[in-house]
């Protein structure tokens, strides 16, 4: 028998509410019940009989006070009193929450009902680019994609995340006469050759990040270079054989040490599309653009006005093709919406930096003046910036780029200090030391980038990151090692988890309140695509959960039922931990 879904407390208790504003004659839609904000004064309230007044031109305490009266009788709630002037604060019962934690604890969606219907939802993020090492902006785009697309697929969505690689601009032409330059005899050069080319590729990763640079500083001083680089660019663009088989050897290096990196930081992508993949749709989608009058010609380029009368601020037109006939950032992703519309997502969900916003704007814009998206939804979801302690762009190295594996092994050293410090890990040996290690850096790397609201920018430091104590992954990690800890130790004396009883003290019911806030956690989350609510709800959620460690007793409670019941409740807390660890992308050590 499948357990079926759970109904969270307020949610039960709003059913209630709901139903009494219905009876007192009022707008049931009114009746929304919130946790309270000051648990000390009250477990739920409900603002609505505010609205309602105000609707029917009435009284507000007098249409509380009457929703009240509908509310008696109902056996879950223990106490409901009009405060202020129309607030209805509600107290459950101990039985009630009792019931309503068991049936959480059983269900293993935690309360959250699957989506209903389902969207098809397309996640871009990451989006590094080829030869070019990653920076910080593609370290946020990673984790928070990676865990919106974690958190929309718990909800029951169908996901696909897209890497949408950047790898068809110039930079490859600047790679492609970089190489050219040092050894122009090589076959791929050869005038009119139509291949085969070789297969083993003559440039590896650590080529590729010494090139790149290179030949990027080589475009800046030489214009001759820089024109050949575009020329490159734009033969590679229309197909020239020997510039695609040596492109392709590019994007196979590239996306093999892409793979081992993403990996580390648990970071997985369905799709490792580019920008490349769409080439072939953008000849005739430009030229249906042309056809439908949606393309002016502006400076030898072709564009597409996207301003809208009424703009708040100027919205420059789309840059479609150049003046020399190549394809720009924005026409690849014209061309990845027409692919995607097609492929029946009912939306897309970018997750880019904040300052490529106008690009999106204009994107969009444009995708829509010419009916390339059809009915799919488009959405920009930016990020601010990850500052070093100067306030600029955190670099890893004084100057140079970041690379994702130097970070996780920082964070990794980094943690290693706060263990020794907190003295734990103390008995493992070296290996498994250094594994817990780098559990609890990427899990400091990832809570740190998460907990931030996407839109702030923030100051990596380490040190703050990888703390114990504090709201940091490692404080997270922690506490959920200590209730498994807990329960193993239960396990060693023959204590097993049983039915869940009236909380025995208020650090107990607190926790078992929290707990019903993780499906609420969840809906914000994917409504503001803002993975710091779930994040800030599993730091209080930690918190309660070590004020209940602290203020009862469990393996040491001498009533059997009651230390049966509060071993459910730390099983059913650790579950809950797990599974915001599996939606942030945080694994658990199995001791620490
Ligand atoms: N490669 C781009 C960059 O590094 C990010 C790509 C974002 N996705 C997109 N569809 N434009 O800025």
């Amino acid at each position: 028998m499948s357990p079926t879904q759970a109904i969270a407390l307020r949610q039960r208790l709003e059913n209630h509410v709901r139903a009494a504003f219905a009876a007192a004659g009022l707008d049931p839609a009114l009746g929304a019940v919130d946790v309270s904000r000051r648990p000390e004064l009250c477990q739920f309230q409900c603002n609505g009989a505010m609205a309602a007044a105000k609707a029917a031109r009435r009284n507000p305490r007098e249409l509380a006070t009457a929703v009240v009266a509908a509310l008696a009788g109902v056996e879950m709630i223990a106490a409901v009193t009009v405060e202020g002037p129309g607030f209805i604060n509600l107290l459950a019962t101990d039985a009630a929450i009792v019931e309503a934690t068991r049936d959480l604890a059983a269900d293993p969606r935690l309360g959250v009902a699957p989506a209903s219907p389902p969207r098809r939802i397309l996640v871009d993020f990451g989006g590094p680019n080829v030869a070019k090492a990653m920076h910080v902006g593609h370290l946020r785009s990673s984790i928070i994609g990676d865990t919106l697309q974690r958190v929309l697929r718990f909800a029951g969505h169908d996901v696909v995340g897209d890497i949408h690689l950047g790898d068809w601009g110039l930079p490859m032409g600047m790679l492609i006469a970089e190489i050219e330059r040092a050894d122009p005899a090589a076959p791929w050069f050869a005038p009119g050759a139509h291949g085969p080319f070789p297969a083993q590729s003559p440039v590896t990763i650590e080529d590729l990040e010494r090139l790149y640079p290179q030949a990027a500083q080589r475009a800046k001083d030489d214009p001759a270079f820089r024109e050949a680089a575009r020329r490159a660019t734009a033969e590679l663009q229309s197909g020239r054989p020997g510039y695609r088989a040596l492109w392709d050897h590019f994007i196979a290096v590239s996306v093999g040490a892409l793979r081992g990196e993403f990996a580390r930081l648990n970071v997985a992508f369905d799709l490792w599309d580019g920008e490349s993949t769409v080439n072939d749709r953008i000849a005739p989608m430009v030229a249906r653009m042309r056809v439908a009058g949606h393309v002016e010609i502006s400076e030898g380029a072709e564009i597409v006005r996207v301003a809208r009368e009424g703009d708040q601020k100027e919205i420059p037109p789309l840059i479609l093709v150049k003046s020399d006939g190549g394809a720009m950032y924005g026409t690849t992703d014209l061309a990845t919406i027409e692919a995607r519309a097609e492929g029946r997502f009912d939306e897309s969900l970018y997750v880019v930096d904040q300052r490529q916003h106008l690009h999106f704007e204009q994107v969009f814009r444009a995708s829509r003046l010419a009916g390339i998206s059809g009915g799919m939804a488009m959405e920009h979801v930016g990020f601010g910036t990850v500052n070093g302690p100067d306030g600029k762009p955190f670099r890893t190295r004084a100057g140079g780029v970041m690379k994702l594996g130097d970070l996780i092994t920082m964070a990794t050293d980094e943690a290693l200090k706060r263990l020794a410090e907190a003295g734990l890990a103390e008995d493992a040996g070296e290996e498994e030391k250094r594994e817990v290690a780098r559990v609890v850096g990427i899990s400091a790397l990832r809570f740190a980038d998460l907990v931030n609201h996407r839109l702030s920018d923030y100051v990596f430091n380490l040190e703050r990151f990888t703390r114990f104590e504090g709201k940091t992954g490692p404080y997270l990690v922690y506490t959920a090692v200590r209730a498994r800890s807990l329960l193993d130790k239960a396990a060693e004396r023959g204590f097993a988890p049983g039915a869940l009883h009236a909380p025995g003290a208020e650090a107990e019911r607190r926790l078992m309140l929290l707990m019903h806030g993780f499906c609420d956690a969840i809906a914000a989350t994917i409504d503001k695509r803002a993975p710091n609510i779930l994040c800030e709800w599993a730091f209080l959620f930690a918190q309660e959960f070590n004020s209940f460690y602290q203020a009862c007793h469990v393996l040491s409670e001498k009533d059997e039922a009651l230390r049966a019941s509060r071993l459910r409740l730390v099983e059913a807390s650790l579950a809950i931990l797990d599974r915001v660890f599996a939606l942030v992308g945080i694994e658990r050590p199995a001791r620490m």
